[in-house]
Order: C-alpha cells, then sequence, then structure tokens
C-alpha cells in the first residue's frame, strides 16, 4: 500500500506540473483528490492493513494528500501568473513610438472674423439677432425709407425672385424684423449673413458675400458713439490700421458714414479699402418700427466679413476665400 501510495503521488505531481489550464487542475485534483478519487480508492484498503501498520500508512497517506494539494496551489499561482504576464505583454504600450498624424481642421478664416466680431459686441451686452435670406421689398428697401422705384434701389443690383420676393441686398432687413418685434432699448449683433447682389466677380467683389450688421437704439445714443464703437472693432480686430470715416449716403441712415482701412497688397500700390457702412438710425426707420424718434435714437452698421478678413491676413483676392482649397486654408 506504501508502494502505491508512492506510485500515485509521483503520478499526480507529474500531471500536475504538466497540465496548463486552471480546467486541466481542478480536473486532476477531483481525480486525485475527490471523494471517489485515487487517494479515497487507495484508503479503501486501510481496513485490511494490520492495526500497527495503520498510523504508519495514515500519516502517509496525509503528507501525499498534502504534496498533491500544494502542487494543486502551486500550479495554479503559477498559471495565473503567467496569463498576467501575458495579458501585460500584450496590452504593452510603447510610449516612445512615435504618433498618428491626425489631421486637424480649423474654422474657415471668415467665420474667424465673424466669431471674433461678433464675440466682442457680445462682450458690450448686445444680443445675437438672424434673419431670412429670401426677403420682401417692405424688409429689405420700404421699412428701410427707401423710396419705392427710387434709383437707390439700383445701387444694390438686386436679384429678384418669382412672386416679388427677393435675396437680401444687405443684412440692413433685420433691423427692421427686430424692431418690428422688441421694444427699445435694442443693441444687437446679426453675425455673418449672407447678402446677395448681382455683382461680378473680381478680386474685391463677389454676387454672393456676408455682412455683420449691428443696431443699437435707445434714449442718448450719438454718433460719437458710433464712432467710438467702429474705431474699438477695428482696433480689436485688425490692430491700429489707418482708417477714415468718409460721409456716405444711404437711405435709412441720417448721417451716413463709410469706413475705408488703408491696404497694401505686395508688389500693388496702396489704396483705401471700403470695410462697412454705417450712420444714425433714419427717423423714418423708427417710425416704421413704430418707435418714437422724439424719444430715441440709434446707430447701425454694415461691416464686411471678406473685406475685413482680407484685410486681417493680407489676402488679395477675394475669390480665395470661396475655393475651399485646402493648402490656402490651412494658412489661416
Ligand atoms: N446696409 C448697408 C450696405 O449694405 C450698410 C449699412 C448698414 C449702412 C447699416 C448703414 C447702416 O451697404
Amino acid at each position: 500500500m506504501q508502494a502505491q501510495l508512492t506510485h500515485l503521488q509521483t503520478q499526480a505531481l507529474t500531471a500536475i506540473n504538466a497540465s496548463d489550464s486552471l480546467e486541466q487542475i481542478e480536473q486532476l485534483r477531483v481525480r486525485y483528490l475527490g471523494k471517489k478519487g485515487e487517494l479515497s480508492a487507495v484508503l479503501g484498503g486501510m481496513g485490511k492493513l494490520a492495526a500497527a501498520e495503520r498510523p504508519l500508512v495514515g500519516a502517509m497517506a496525509n503528507t501525499v494528500k498534502e504534496q498533491i494539494e500544494s502542487a494543486l496551489q502551486q500550479q495554479r499561482t503559477h498559471l495565473e501568473t503567467q496569463a498576467i504576464q501575458a495579458q501585460l505583454a500584450r496590452e504593452a504600450v510603447d510610449v516612445t513610438m512615435p504618433g498618428r498624424f491626425v489631421p486637424q481642421g480649423h474654422r474657415h478664416p471668415m467665420q474667424q472674423t465673424i466669431d471674433r466680431v461678433t464675440d466682442f459686441f457680445i462682450g458690450l451686452g448686445f444680443s445675437q439677432a438672424d434673419g431670412p435670406h429670401v426677403e420682401t421689398d417692405y424688409y429689405n428697401f420700404e421699412a428701410l425709407n427707401f423710396p419705392p422705384d427710387h434709383p437707390a434701389q439700383d445701387m444694390h443690383d438686386t436679384l429678384y425672385l418669382a412672386d416679388k420676393r427677393l435675396l437680401r441686398t444687405h443684412t440692413s432687413s433685420v433691423q427692421i424684423r427686430y424692431m418690428e418685434t422688441h421694444d427699445p432699448p435694442v443693441r444687437i449683433v446679426v453675425p455673418g449673413g449672407r447678402v446677395y447682389r448681382k455683382d461680378a466677380l473680381d478680386a474685391t467683389h463677389s454676387p454672393n458675400f456676408h455682412q455683420i450688421e449691428i443696431l443699437a437704439v435707445d434714449d442718448r445714443i450719438t454718433l460719437a458713439d458710433l464712432k467710438g464703437i467702429l474705431v474699438l472693432t477695428i482696433e480689436e480686430l485688425l490692430g491700429k490700421r489707418p482708417m477714415r470715416f468718409r460721409p456716405s449716403y444711404f437711405p435709412f441712415t441720417e448721417p451716413s458714414v463709410e469706413v475705408d482701412i488703408w491696404w497694401e497688397a505686395p508688389g500693388k500700390p496702396g489704396r483705401w479699402m471700403e470695410v462697412l457702412g454705417a450712420g444714425m438710425v433714419h427717423p423714418n426707420v423708427l417710425k416704421h418700427v413704430g418707435y418714437d424718434p422724439e424719444q430715441v435714437q440709434g446707430f447701425a452698421a454694415g461691416l464686411g466679413v471678406e473685406r475685413l478678413t482680407m484685410l486681417l491676413y493680407g489676402i488679395d483676392d477675394i475669390r480665395l476665400l470661396y475655393t475651399s482649397e485646402k493648402r490656402f486654408l490651412a494658412q489661416f
């Protein structure tokens, strides 16, 4: 029986050390140490032993059992450690490996201009407003004090649609829509609205361009407020530049001004570039929206997004802004 036990132990330990999965170890445990396992089978013969021999064989059986148990435990630990090591090796990150290049986009230069100017006015307490691109004659012209069939309308080269509607020629239409639905005081910025004119495309004109409209109406607004705010806006966006205010004419403002900024493209003679129109809101416009011109006054301005962007970045052809050419856009 002692020989049987020794044999059992050798067999079990060899099998355990050769096992390579936790399931296998469990199977071996059942096979050798389970209730119906091999050790029990051997011990079943104890009854036939002489009484003197029993303690000796009993002690030996215990030793065998302990040996097998500890071999099982060791092999379990070994396999578990191996599994963790393998997982660590598999999931190791080589932090010295060069990164993968992820091309990163950014906002279009015109959108950057729009966002900066809009943020500036929001910072001054202005609210954001918007309006439709397809307009009626009323909002685009009539309520803005354009006399019917007055040649002033020609200066806008309007694109007409069927049923007398038109594509807005400026964002000033939003002034009317906003004042119609809000009581004074009013302070709004219309960020980067697209406008449409029958202009031919050249280096500084496009039939389709963008304006930022500003409107403030309150009871003590003066031309000095307008001038101060426009100078600040330009300085905020472009830094200090040679700038001039020029008297101008718009039916919806009186007095009216235009602002030019000195513009030098490489290799070309410098010249003044007009970037915005502005003025004090005409009393007739205030009347149209039900405001009392004796009680409130206001200023309004329309800024050319394309031209400001050209000045900001020294871009000398407006058409470049519409190309969606990545090599061009990546520069800004
Ligand atoms: N709407 C004018 C234009 O497009 C600009 C402007 C806006 C002028 C507001 C005065 C006041 O030319």
